[in-house]
């Protein structure tokens, strides 16, 4: 898929206020400091377009991207980060859980997974919800630039050998790396594919009801 477009929408602490749900979205979400922002401005060919850090809890709210002006692509707080209080962590929770769970467009969420690290609690755990919820999801490694390919295909293969213990078959996987530009292609190429088969969900709005005339 080419990228024509790509530009900021709007920043998010409510789920009420995120944008209408009439095109496809896909939102990412992992550990923090795991490389969902870098990967979001790969992916779209724009350096800067999502914030990034080497601080981990750099992206705080629900930030939504138009891309090509026909979907949107969601870059999520980060979870697992230990500096923050539990109050706060349980906001996040409660938040992001909201978003995911009634998000109407949400066609796939993408999981990132530090391709260097041997398979994280947090990470299967936040694989299993989305399994009990019934929430599409896709598993992206990232950082791929960082080590030989035969050490990531080794982290991979541990990976999903551990959703086994939970999961009848593994999810659609990619191997990423946002420095590099690898497995770029296939990620847009996946997106184009839900893109193409997208029905408008049905979008209830409560100030419109209005009762049938008797
Ligand atoms: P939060 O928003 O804080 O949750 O972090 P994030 O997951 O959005 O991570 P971010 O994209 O800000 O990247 C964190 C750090 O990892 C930055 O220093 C990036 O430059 C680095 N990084 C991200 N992706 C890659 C990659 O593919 N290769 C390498 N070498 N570094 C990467
Ligand atoms: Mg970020």
């Amino acid at each position: 898929m080419i990228i024509k477009s790509a530009t900021f929408v709007v920043s998010n602490t409510k789920v009420s206020a995120l944008p209408e749900p009439n095109i496809p979205e896909y939102a990412f979400i992992g550990r923090s400091n795991v490389g969902k922002s870098s990967l979001i401005n790969n992916l779209v060919g724009q350096n800067g377009l999502a914030k990034t850090s080497q601080k981990p809890g750099k992206t705080q709210l629900i930030n939504h991207f138009l891309i090509n002006e026909k979907w949107y692509i969601v870059d999520l707080p980060g979870y697992g980060y230990a500096k923050v209080s539990k109050t706060s962590r349980e906001k996040w929770e409660k938040f992001i859980r909201a978003y995911l769970t009634k998000r109407k467009n949400l066609q796939c969420v993408f999981v990132l997974i530090d391709s260097r690290l041997e398979p994280q609690k947090i990470d299967l755990d936040f694989c299993c919800w989305l399994g009990e919820c019934g929430i599409p999801f896709a598993l992206i490694y990232t950082k791929a630039d960082k080590q030989s390919a035969v050490k990531t295909d080794q982290n991979v293969a541990k990976f999903h050998k551990s959703l086994m213990t939970w999961f009848e078959e593994i999810p659609p996987f990619f191997i990423t790396s946002a420095e590099k530009g690898l497995g770029r292609e296939k990620v847009l190429a996946f997106i184009h594919d839900i893109n193409e088969q997208f029905v408008m969900p049905i979008i209830d709005r409560p100030d419109q009801h209005h009762t049938p005339n008797p």
